[in-house]
C-alpha cells in the first residue's frame, strides 16, 4: 500500500485496471485505520491460521464431497436469506430468459402458473466470467422458480448454458442443481455481498478528507466507516487476499483476474451473451428506498431501514438548517464518485439526504452484518465453490458421485475461508453507537436510536418476524 503524502487525506480514484468499469478505489488507507485493522482484524487472521488449520483439515478429511440437496432444500437455501437477493420477478425477465424457459412459462412443460402465482428467476450467468479450467468445472446457470399465492417458492427448471433441465432429467438434474448452487455461492460472495462493501468507499474517503472531524456529518458517518477502508483494501488489493488462488483459505474456482471481473460486475452491471443488458444486474446506483428482496429477508431489512431513517432525518434536518461551503463541496464530490448521491444543489433537501445516508448506513451496518451472519452458517457441502464433475447434459442421466464432486482440499479451503472471512466478528456494535454529537437535540436523537433499536428487536421477536441477525450481532460498520 502506498504511503499517503503528508497533509493529504484519502481520496477515491478510478479502479486500477478497470477505470470507470468498477467501483472507485481508495488506495491510501489512513494510518489510524490501518493500525486499527492490524490490531483488530489482522491479528485475528494470524491466530485463526495458527489454531484452526489442523482442526479444519481433520474436519475436511472426515467430511468428503457434498451432501444431498433435494428440491425442497434447494428452495430453502436459495429462496430466503442472503441468496434470495438474486430472486428476480418475471417483469424483469429479458428476451433470452423467455427463450430459455418458454416451454415452462407457457405451461407446455412443468407445473404451469395458477391464480396468484408468479415466475421468478435466480440468475447466476455472471459465472461466465470464471470459465471451467483444468482444475474444476463451472457453468453459468439460471434457475426458474414459481412463487405461489402463499409466497412459497417451487423449483421448476434450471438452465445450464443453453440446456434446460427439470426433475425428469435424473442425474443431469442433480448436476444442474449443484452448478446452480455453485453460482449462488460464488456470486453471492464476490458480487452481491460486495455491493455493501465497496461503493461507499468514496464517501468514506471524501468525508475524512473534506469535512472537519468536528462537523455533524463527519460525526454521523465516521462510526459507520470504522475499519472499512482497510478491510476493503485487503480484499481487493492486499497481497494475501482471499481472491488469490493458492492460499489456505482460497476457496474459489478460477484466477484472481476472473474474480476481479466478477467483483467489477457489481458496478458496471452485466449483459446477456447477445450483448443486451441483463436487467437482473443493472449498473450500480445508490438506492434511496429500502432494498427490494423477494423474501422475508427483505421485510427484516425494511424494518431496520424505517428505524434508521427516523433517526437519520433528525441529523439531516440539522444539516439542512446550517448550510456551509464544506458540506456543499462534500456533496458535489460524493455525487461525482457515487451515482445517485445528492450533489451540492440537493444536499440541503433533508429528506433526500436522509434517504441517501440511510441506504449507506443500512448497507454497511445491518445488511452487511446480516449477510455475514447468514453466510457464516451456510453448509459448505450444500453450496460448493469448486466442482469436479461433468456439466449436466440432456444425453446423460447417470447420478454423479457426491463424494468426489468436491475434494477434501476444496472443503478445507472453503471452511477456512468461512471461519476467517465469512463468519462475523463484531468489534463495535450498532446498538452501542455513540456519535459524540455536540447539540443536546442530536445527543437525544442518538439515545433515541439506541432505544428504538432495542424496541425494534422486541417487536420483531413478539411478531415472530424472522430475525436474520440479532441486534447484538450487528456491527456499526464493515469490520469483517
Ligand atoms: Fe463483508
Amino acid at each position: 500500500m502506498a504511503k499517503q503524502p503528508e497533509g493529504f487525506g484519502p481520496w477515491p480514484q478510478p479502479a486500477p485496471r478497470f477505470f470507470e468499469d468498477a467501483a472507485p478505489a481508495v488506495l491510501h488507507v489512513p494510518d489510524d485505520v490501518q493500525k486499527d485493522w492490524n490490531k483488530k482484524v489482522g491479528r485475528r487472521y494470524i491466530k485463526q491460521i495458527l489454531f484452526k488449520t489442523i482442526p479444519t483439515w481433520l474436519w475436511s478429511r472426515r467430511n468428503p464431497g457434498v451432501v444431498p440437496v433435494d428440491d425442497a432444500r434447494f428452495c430453502e437455501i436459495l429462496c430466503d436469506g442472503i441468496f434470495s437477493k438474486f430472486l428476480t420477478p418475471q417483469s424483469l425477465f429479458d428476451p433470452p430468459d423467455d427463450a430459455l424457459f418458454g416451454d415452462y412459462l407457457d405451461g407446455t412443460k412443468g407445473p404451469g402458473l395458477g391464480d396468484g402465482a408468479g415466475w421468478f428467476k435466480s440468475d447466476f450467468t455472471p459465472m461466465r466470467l470464471v470459465p471451467s479450467d483444468s482444475d474444476s468445472a463451472t457453468a453459468p446457470s439460471v434457475v426458474l422458480f414459481k412463487r405461489g399465492q402463499d409466497l412459497s417458492y417451487e423449483l421448476v427448471a434450471i438452465a445450464v448454458h443453453d440446456q434446460v433441465f427439470d426433475s425428469s432429467h435424473g442425474g443431469a438434474w442433480t448436476r444442474a442443481k449443484y452448478f446452480a448452487l455453485q453460482g449462488a455461492g460464488v456470486l453471492t460472495t464476490l458480487l452481491m455481498h460486495p455491493k455493501l462493501h465497496f461503493p461507499s468507499n468514496s464517501v468514506d474517503a471524501i468525508t475524512r478528507s473534506r469535512l472537519p472531524a468536528s462537523s455533524t456529518l463527519s460525526k454521523f458517518l465516521r462510526p459507520h466507516f470504522r475499519l472499512a477502508l482497510a478491510v476493503n483494501y485487503a480484499v481487493l488489493y492486499g497481497s494475501q487476499t482471499v481472491l488469490k488462488p493458492g492460499r489456505l483459505y482460497s476457496p474459489y474456482p478460477g484466477t484472481q483476474k476472473e474474480h476481479d471481473e466478477i467483483v467489477a460486475t457489481l458496478w458496471r452491471g452485466f449483459k446477456h451473451p447477445d450483448g443486451t443488458p441483463n436487467r437482473a444486474f443493472p449498473p450500480y446506483t445508490l438506492q434511496l428506498d429500502p432494498p427490494v428482496i423477494h423474501s422475508p429477508y427483505g421485510d427484516f431489512l425494511g424494518h431496520y431501514h424505517r428505524t434508521l431513517l427516523g433517526f437519520t432525518r433528525k441529523v439531516t434536518e440539522e444539516i439542512a438548517a446550517t448550510p456551509s461551503d464544506a458540506v456543499s463541496h462534500w456533496a458535489d464530490y460524493c455525487a461525482r464518485w457515487l451515482p445517485g448521491f445528492p450533489d451540492g444543489s440537493q444536499v440541503y433537501d433533508a429528506e433526500l439526504l436522509a434517504r441517501a445516508l440511510t441506504s449507506i448506513l443500512l448497507d454497511v451496518a445491518v445488511s452487511h452484518s446480516a449477510d455475514h451472519f447468514i453466510y457464516g452458517n451456510v453448509n459448505e457441502r450444500e453450496v460448493p465453490f469448486r466442482l469436479h464433475t461433468e456439466l449436466p447434459s440432456l444425453d446423460r442421466q447417470d447420478e454423479p458421485n457426491l463424494e468426489t464432486m468436491v475434494t477434501s482440499g476444496d472443503n478445507f479451503n472453503y471452511r477456512m475461508c468461512t471461519l476467517m472471512f465469512f463468519r462475523p466478528y463484531v468489534i463495535e456494535r450498532l446498538a452501542d453507537i455513540d456519535y459524540g454529537f455536540d447539540t443536546p437535540q442530536l445527543r437525544d436523537a442518538n439515545a433515541g436510536l439506541r432505544t428504538d433499536l432495542i424496541a425494534l428487536q422486541s417487536m420483531l421477536d413478539s411478531q415472530r418476524v424472522p430475525i436474520y441477525v440479532p441486534l447484538d450481532g450487528i456491527a456499526s460498520s464493515v469490520q469483517f
